[in-house]
Order: structure tokens, then C-alpha cells, then sequence
């Protein structure tokens, strides 16, 4: 296997980061409208110093501390337009970018309260959203000086470069200049990783050839090759034009890019979706389906996601003692690498606390075909079916996973909204979901589409995914979704059927962006982009 050499310098910081994950916990993201070409390109030519690659940081290697905030830019296909790009280049875009989330949401499943007329003020004027600008901070002070620095740019650069209003927040806000985001904290005032369900979240993710993040990350987030699951040979990088442009991808192809290719080249696509939480809703259908299911409350949790709430997952932990002893064990193990007194203990620690972290991303459902363990269709196993597709079928493809390794979705984002406890449907909490990937079409609309929506893959029928499916709303206050949860022989479980599942989550706003290589950000700037 040849080593794929990436030009980090030339990569956006997002492509290769989950930001959250290296500190920067907060977030921010603004949204401008370009009403003259002219001031626009002049504000990205000052921006581009400001923008974060993927240059490595925080290592020795490197020399350059982790930053206090970072800055990404993304556009949409108006935004592109407006800046001047050549019609030839405007038209090597795929369809679907140009049509923008709005122009998709049939597919999407963005009906009832989840339809566009219904989102947030700034996604529901067509077109009017050119640029994106992403915020990651370490705190809120950052993220104030990292907000002058972009919109001091801006301002600079003339009448032209309009920042949109136009988020709801709290209470009946919905004239916010930004839409804010932040990681939850615990009871201690530490950072997590829960989105407002309770679930943990991030935990699992693509890994590339020439990510040059932890080899051992490959785990769970490269492709299945069929050697010992729990281990690195069980596991291989995916291709890397799965998510970045100008270069081959899982079918060996180059993906479908805009022209030329040096403008393509290290770029990607995003999208962006603003996901309301329904906690209220989703809290009372635990408490009351939960009492009639044997398993209770938070074992349901688990059924419906495919992870239990502290995120071991349910097709290896298959009780909630297994999962809680997990769970101790981890943290235990975590804190012996910081109480550790000399090197060769520490280094123990840390082997120790690697072996048992792996544990989380280590699984495929090769030995869970019928669903015992996790159900066929659960939220992670919909959304990543590893090799769970395939239903016994011996040989019918090259490797176990070959059907989802086209569908893969790098997501970035953080939740949303008020977690103070106050637990109801009303209120301003949900997740901005963010999914990367070098075609958003074959990607995230199939997985939203077929996946999340729509059940026949997994011999569901018109099932959909009990967490993030758009279940139709009966008369019924209740909703209309159904699940099974299937029968788990090992544990003499019966099957269960979950009825009436409302819908727990809905779409307010969104809208899908090119996220350019610094060449390209460049090529825009200097208004020289040349498709010929
Ligand atoms: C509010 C809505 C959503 C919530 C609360 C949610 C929650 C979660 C949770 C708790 C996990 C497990 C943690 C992890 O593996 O990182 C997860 C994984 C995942 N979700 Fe979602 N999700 C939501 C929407 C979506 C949507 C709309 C998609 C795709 C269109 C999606 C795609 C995925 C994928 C690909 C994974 C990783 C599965 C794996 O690799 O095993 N999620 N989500």
C-alpha cells in the first residue's frame, strides 16, 4: 500500500479535526450574503490569513501551540455566483450542490414541522446565504475575538459583505446575528461529549488515507477487511477521495468535481443542518414505553440508538451492568494515566486506558446479523451499517462492508440551545449536524434519504430510524413511527415493538457549502479562478 502524503497546509482545519475534541468546545458561525462581488473577494483576500489548515499543531514536531480559535470558510453555490466564479466552472458543480438543501428537502423528508417554510428566518429567503463562516473556541472571550476579527474584515470590505440575522434562539427570539453553539458540561464545569437526548456523541468517524490523526483511530473508522475485528488488521483506511476532492475514492474513481482541477483539489463539500431536539417528547416516550419494555427506560435508550447513553455500544455491551462496569472501568483507567508517579506507569496507564477506549469504535455486526444485540435499525446502524448489510450473503462483494463504504459521513458540529434542565419541546435545543464528504448526493442525501428515512435496506420496510427518522404525525399527539427492537436469543429476550414514536427530531434550516482547498480560497479571492 503506497502512503498517501496529504498537503495539510493546503486542507481546511475542519476536513481533518473535530475541533471539540482539541480543546475548542465553543462555536459560532456566521453567515454572510455577498451584494458586490468586488467587496466580497476583497474580504476573503483578507480573511485567508486568518483561515485554519490542517496543519498539525500541539506537537513537538511542529512547534506551534494549539490555537485559542480557529476560522473556516465554506460557500454556497449563490455565494459562489456572486463572487464572479466563471459559468463554466458554475455549472462542473454537481446538481444537488447547486440546488442547495432548500431545492432538496423533498428527499430530505423536511416535511410537516420539518419544511422549509417552517425553519429558521435566515434559511427561509432562498439564495440569500452566500458565505459560511465557522467559529471554533476555547471559550467565550475567543470566541468574542475571533467574531471582531471576522466581522472587522468584513465591515472593512464595504457595504457589500452583508452578515445575515435571522437565527431563533430562547424564549421568541428569532433575529439572532449568529447561531451560537457549545459543547454541554457536566455537573463539575467540564466540556462533554452528550448532545441533549443524553446520548454520547462523536464518538465515531471516518478515517482516511493520510488523515495523520492516531493510526489506531483507524479502529472502527476505516473499512472492514475481515481479519480480528478488535484489532488494527481488522481495519483498513478508507480511500481518500471519499472526502476530499482530487483523488480516488472507494470505486476507484476520481470524484465528480468542479473544473479546473487545481481549483477542486483538497476541497470538499459540507452540509449544514440546524436539528431541533424534541427532549420532552423523547423523555416521556422512555419513561412510558420504557415501563412496559422488559428492559426499561435506559435500556430502550440504547435500543433506539445503538449506544447506551455513555456510548459503549449495545451489539458488544449488551446489558446496561455490562455497559455502567465499561463504562467505570474507563474512567478508572483514565484517571490512573494522570495519578500515575513515574514514566514506565504512566505509559502503562495509557496502554491500558488505549485498550480499553478501542472498545468503543472496535465492533462491526457481523456476529449481531439478526439484531439480538444492536437492532438492524437503530440509529448508528442505519446511519453506518459497517458490515450489517450484507445478511449472510457469502462472497456477493469484495469485502464485508463494501456497500457502506460509499456512504460514509465525516461530522463536525455541536449542540445548540439552553441545557439547564428544563426538559420541553418548546424550547431553543437541538444539534447542528455538519457532515463533509466529496459528494453530498451519493453520501449524506442517500443516508438521510434511504437510511434515516426509509427502512427497505435493512428489510424494515417504511420503517424509519427511531431517533432521527421524520415519523409521520398521526392524530394522535403520540406520532406515527414504529421500531422493532429484535428478539436477543442469548438473553431469552422477546421481540419488542415500539409504537407511536413521535418525531423527535426536526429540521430548522440548513443549506449545503463547498468548503475550498487555501489554493482554491485563494483563486477566488483573486477573482483568477480559469476553467479552461
Ligand atoms: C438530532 C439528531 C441526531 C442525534 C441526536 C444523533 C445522535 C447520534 C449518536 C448519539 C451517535 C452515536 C455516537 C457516535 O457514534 O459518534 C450518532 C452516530 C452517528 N450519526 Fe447521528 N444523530 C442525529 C442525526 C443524524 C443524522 C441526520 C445523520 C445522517 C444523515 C446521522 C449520522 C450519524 C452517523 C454516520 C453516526 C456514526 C455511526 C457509526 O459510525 O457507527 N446522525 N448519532
Amino acid at each position: 500500500m503506497t502512503e498517501t502524503k496529504l498537503d495539510l497546509q493546503d486542507i481546511q482545519g475542519n476536513v481533518i479535526k473535530a475541533y471539540p475534541r482539541h480543546g475548542l468546545p465553543k462555536g459560532r458561525y456566521l453567515f454572510y450574503q455577498i451584494d458586490d462581488g468586488e467587496a466580497g473577494r476583497q474580504f476573503l483576500q483578507e480573511l485567508c490569513p486568518h483561515i485554519t489548515t490542517s496543519a498539525p499543531w500541539g506537537s513537538k514536531a511542529a512547534r506551534n501551540a494549539p490555537p485559542k480559535y480557529t476560522i473556516n470558510i465554506a460557500f454556497t453555490y449563490d455565494g459562489l455566483k456572486h463572487l464572479g466564479l466563471p459559468q463554466a466552472t458554475l455549472q462542473s458543480f454537481p446538481e444537488e450542490f447547486a440546488m442547495g438543501m432548500r431545492g432538496r428537502s423533498g428527499i430530505l423528508g423536511d416535511d410537516g414541522p420539518s419544511a422549509p417554510a417552517r425553519w429558521d428566518p435566515i434559511w427561509t429567503r432562498e439564495g440569500q446565504v452566500h458565505v459560511f463562516i465557522a467559529i471554533n473556541a476555547a471559550d467565550e472571550s475567543q470566541l468574542e475575538t475571533a467574531t471582531r476579527v471576522v466581522q472587522r474584515l468584513a465591515r472593512q470590505s464595504g457595504a457589500g459583505v452583508v452578515l445575515i440575522r435571522g437565527h431563533r434562539g430562547d424564549g421568541d427570539a428569532d433575529d439572532l446575528p449568529f447561531q451560537d453553539v457549545s459543547a454541554l458540561y457536566d455537573d463539575q464545569g467540564r466540556p462533554n461529549a452528550k448532545e441533549h437526548f443524553g446520548y454520547t456523541d462523536g464518538i465515531s468517524n471516518p478515517y482516511f488515507k493520510g488523515i495523520m490523526t492516531d493510526s489506531s483511530n483507524v479502529v472502527g473508522g476505516g473499512k472492514v477487511t475481515g481479519g480480528d475485528i478488535e484489532t488494527e488488521a481488522g481495519w483498513e483506511p478508507l480511500e481518500t477521495g471519499e472526502f476530499l476532492l482530487g483523488y480516488q475514492d472507494e470505486a476507484f474513481e476520481w470524484p465528480e468535481a468542479p473544473q479546473p482541477p487545481v481549483f477542486a483539489a483538497n476541497g470538499t463539500f459540507l452540509v449544514y443542518r440546524k436539528l431541533h431536539e424534541n427532549v420532552g417528547s423523547f423523555d416521556r416516550y422512555l419513561q412510558t414505553v420504557g415501563q412496559q419494555y422488559p428492559g426499561g427506560p435506559e435500556e430502550l435508550a440504547a435500543k433506539l440508538a445503538g449506544r447506551w447513553r455513555n456510548g459503549a455500544p449495545i451489539t458488544t455491551f449488551r446489558t446496561q451492568s455490562e455497559a455502567d462496569g465499561f463504562a467505570a472501568e474507563w474512567e478508572h483507567a483514565k484517571a490512573a494515566i494522570a495519578s500515575a508517579t513515574t514514566v514506565e506507569e504512566r505509559e502503562a496507564a495509557k496502554r491500558r486506558f488505549s485498550a480499553l477506549n478501542r472498545k468503543f469504535s472496535a465492533f462491526d455486526y457481523t456476529k449481531d446479523i439478526a439484531g439480538g444485540g444492536c437492532p438492524v435499525g437503530a440509529h448508528v446502524r442505519r446511519s453506518h451499517p459497517r458490515s450489517g448489510l450484507e445478511f449472510n450473503v457469502d462472497k456477493a462483494f469484495q469485502r464485508p462492508d463494501a456497500l457502506s463504504n460509499r456512504r460514509r459521513l465525516l461530522r463536525r458540529g455541536l449542540p445548540y440551545g439552553r441545557s439547564d434542565g428544563r426538559r420541553r419541546d418548546e424550547d431553543n435545543h437541538g444539534i447542528i449536524f455538519m457532515s463533509l464528504g466529496a459528494s453530498i448526493r451519493r453520501q449524506f442525501e442517500f443516508v438521510q434519504q434511504q437510511w434515516i428515512n426509509y427502512g427497505n435496506d435493512f428489510r424494515l420496510g417504511n420503517d424509519k430510524d427511531p431517533l432521527a427518522g421524520n415519523h409521520g404525525l398521526a392524530d394522535s399527539p403520540e406520532g406515527a413511527g414504529r421500531a422493532v427492537i429484535e428478539g436477543d436469543p442469548d438473553r431469552k429476550a422477546p421481540p419488542f415493538f415500539c409504537a407511536n414514536l413521535p418525531r423527535f427530531v426536526e429540521t430548522r434550516g440548513g443549506d449545503y457549502f463547498f468548503v475550498p482547498s487555501m489554493t482554491a480560497l485563494r483563486m477566488i479571492a483573486d477573482g483568477d479562478v480559469d476553467p479552461t
